[in-house]
C-alpha cells in the first residue's frame, strides 16, 4: 500500500516507520493515524520483520501531538470517538503488538506524540527530545491513553505533575523519570535504534512475543499478570523456536 503521510522501508529485519509532515511538525491527523495502523499490522504480519523502529521526519519534530486543527470544533460525542478510534486502532495497536517497536523520539514529543512514544515496547531520545502533555493548556486531556501509560512508566505523582504543569521536559530528565531508556545525539540516534532492533534479532521472536503478552497482561484491570507469565511460559515449550 502506498501512503501519503508516512514512509516504510524495510532493511534487514528492521521495518522503519518515519512520520512525514514535517511542516506540521509530524502532527497526528486521522489520515496518518489510518495510515500508520495499516504498516504496523503489515510489520506485524510479515516474518521478515523482526523490529519495528518509528521516527518522525526532520530533525525537530517526533510528533508534536494530535492534529490540533482537525479536532478544535468537536462536539462531546466527536471527541469521545476521536479518542475511542485512536486507542482502538493505534495506540492499543501498538502496546500489543508481539513485534518489538522502539520508538526513536528525535525532536518534539508532545500530546498524542508522547502518547504514541508510549505505547511502543522501548524508547529511545535524541539530547534535543523535549517531552510534554500540553493538553490541559488547551482545555482537553490525554485521549490516546496517556494518563493510564505515563502513570505506569513513571508513577502516579509524577504523572500528575508533567500532566498538571503542561510543561516540557529535556530528554535528560525524561531519563532521569524513566520516561526514555537511552539518550544521545541526534545523528546516532537512528543508529542506536538500529543497533537495539540487531540486538533484540538474535533472539527467539516467539519468545518475545510471548513476553510482551506477560509483561501488557499485568496492567490489564481483572487479569493476573503471574497466571498469563506461567501460561506463557508453558507456551513457549511448544514453539519451534525452543525445540
Ligand atoms: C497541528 C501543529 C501542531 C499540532 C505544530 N503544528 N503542532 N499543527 N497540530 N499539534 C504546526 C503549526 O501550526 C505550524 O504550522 C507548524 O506546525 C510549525 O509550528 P510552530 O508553532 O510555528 O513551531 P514553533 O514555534 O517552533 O513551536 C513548536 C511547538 C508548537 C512548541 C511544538 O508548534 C506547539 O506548541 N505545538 C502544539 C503542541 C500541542 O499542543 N500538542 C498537543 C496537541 S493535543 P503553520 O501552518 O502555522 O506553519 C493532543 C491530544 C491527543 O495531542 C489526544 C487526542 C485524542
Amino acid at each position: 500500500m502506498s501512503y501519503n503521510t508516512i514512509l516504510v522501508e524495510v532493511t534487514d529485519a528492521v521495518m522503519t516507520i518515519t512520520i512525514n509532515r514535517p511542516k506540521q511538525l509530524n502532527a497526528l491527523n486521522g489520515e496518518t493515524i489510518a495510515e500508520l495502523s495499516d504498516a504496523f499490522k503489515a510489520g506485524e504480519s510479515n516474518t521478515a520483520v523482526r523490529t519495528i523502529i518509528i521516527t518522525g521526519e526532520g530533525e525537530k519534530a517526533f510528533v508534536a501531538g494530535a492534529d490540533i486543527k482537525e479536532f478544535a470544533e468537536f462536539t462531546v460525542d466527536q471527541g469521545r470517538e476521536l479518542s475511542r478510534s485512536g486507542h482502538q486502532n493505534l495506540f492499543d495497536l501498538v502496546e500489543g503488538l508481539k513485534t518489538p517497536v522502539i520508538a526513536a523520539i528525535n525532536g518534539y514529543c508532545l500530546g498524542g506524540g508522547l502518547e504514541l512514544a508510549m505505547a511502543c515496547h522501548i524508547r529511545s531520545a535524541s539530547d534535543n527530545a523535549m517531552m510534554g502533555l500540553p493538553e490541559v493548556s488547551l482545555g482537553v486531556i490525554q485521549g490516546y491513553g496517556g494518563t493510564q501509560r505515563l502513570t505506569q512508566l513513571v508513577g502516579k505523582g509524577k504523572a500528575l505533575e508533567l500532566i498538571m504543569t503542561a510543561g516540557m521536559m529535556k530528554a535528560e530528565e525524561a531519563k532521569d523519570w524513566g520516561l526514555v531508556n537511552h539518550v544521545t545525539f541526534q545523528n546516532e540516534l537512528m543508529g542506536m535504534a538500529e543497533k537495539m532492533a540487531s540486538r533484540i534479532a538474535k533472539n527467539s521472536p516467539k519468545a518475545i512475543g510471548l513476553a510482551i503478552e506477560a509483561v501488557n497482561a499485568g496492567q490489564v484491570d481483572g487479569v493476573n499478570g503471574y497466571n498469563v507469565e506461567i501460561e506463557k511460559f508453558g507456551e513457549a515449550f511448544g514453539t519451534e523456536d525452543f525445540t
